[in-house]
């Protein structure tokens, strides 16, 4: 796998790094990258858009290519981001609803960047949208459900609707478990496994793969 390097083009990394989100800066400037290099063939989705962080990379990617990015999230907070738990933000809290609620944070962000005209934010469950999904995608970014069977089911959904050498991304891959949990790893390597995807690239969690345009069908012969 190749490490990322250069600078960030169009991205305006300090407006990046101060919305609220996960991504470091260098995942943050390859995000951005490999934007880029899949807009030219298509449009881009991402699951888990939070408030807007990958957003903003992905889609000044999209826009400068004249791409469109569609950006998944029922907003309501992964089990993590819960009360209580490691990642809650007491500031994403609503009262009047009594639960997270990132929608008005996410499109804050869309418009400060100068992104309505670029994104189109999805308010569902991923695998909601996903049942009647038709059109063919450049790029997949895997963010939402960090649970071993969101992972799998955003992995099962969303991949089949990538063009041959489309992107797949996923980021908290983490090989160590006492860095993190092991889902997105655990998908990854059962991606790899299926022969129809190959390593892209690779930036600290953040992990790139490429469509080889093997069929799902030859992938699961392959597994067998
Ligand atoms: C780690 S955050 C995404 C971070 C974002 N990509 C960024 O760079 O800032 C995960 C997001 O996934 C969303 N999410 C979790 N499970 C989901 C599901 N099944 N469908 C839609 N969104 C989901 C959560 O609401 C949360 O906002």
């Amino acid at each position: 796998m190749s490490r990322g390097q250069g600078g960030g083009g169009g991205l305006d990394l300090a407006r990046v790094l101060a919305v609220k989100g996960f991504l470091s800066a260098a995942e943050a400037l390859h995000l951005h990258r490999v934007g880029r290099e899949a807009a030219r063939r298509g449009p881009c989705l991402e699951v888990g858009s939070y408030c807007g962080r990958s957003a903003v990379c992905l889609g000044a990617a999209c826009a400068e290519l004249g791409q469109v990015l569609f950006s998944i999230d029922h907003h309501r907070g992964s089990e993590e981001q819960q009360p209580g738990e490691e990642y809650f933000d007491p500031a994403l809290y609503d009262p009047r609803r009594g639960g997270i609620d990132t929608l008005p944070w996410f499109r804050d962000t869309l418009r400060a960047a100068g992104l309505e005209e670029t994104v189109v934010p999805i308010v569902c469950d991923s695998r909601l949208a996903a049942r009647a999904w038709r059109t063919p995608l450049a790029l997949v970014f895997i963010d939402g459900g960090h649970a071993r069977e969101s992972v799998l089911a955003d992995y099962e959904s969303w991949s089949p609707h990538l063009v041959p050498g489309g992107l797949l991304l996923f980021h908290d891959v983490f090989e160590d478990p006492a860095r993190g949990g092991q889902a997105p790893y655990e998908v990854v390597r059962l991606a790899l496994a299926s022969g129809r995807f190959r390593e892209h690239s690779r930036v600290e969690s953040l992990a790139v793969l490429a469509h080889t345009g093997a069929s799902a069908a030859a992938g699961e012969a392959l597994r067998k």
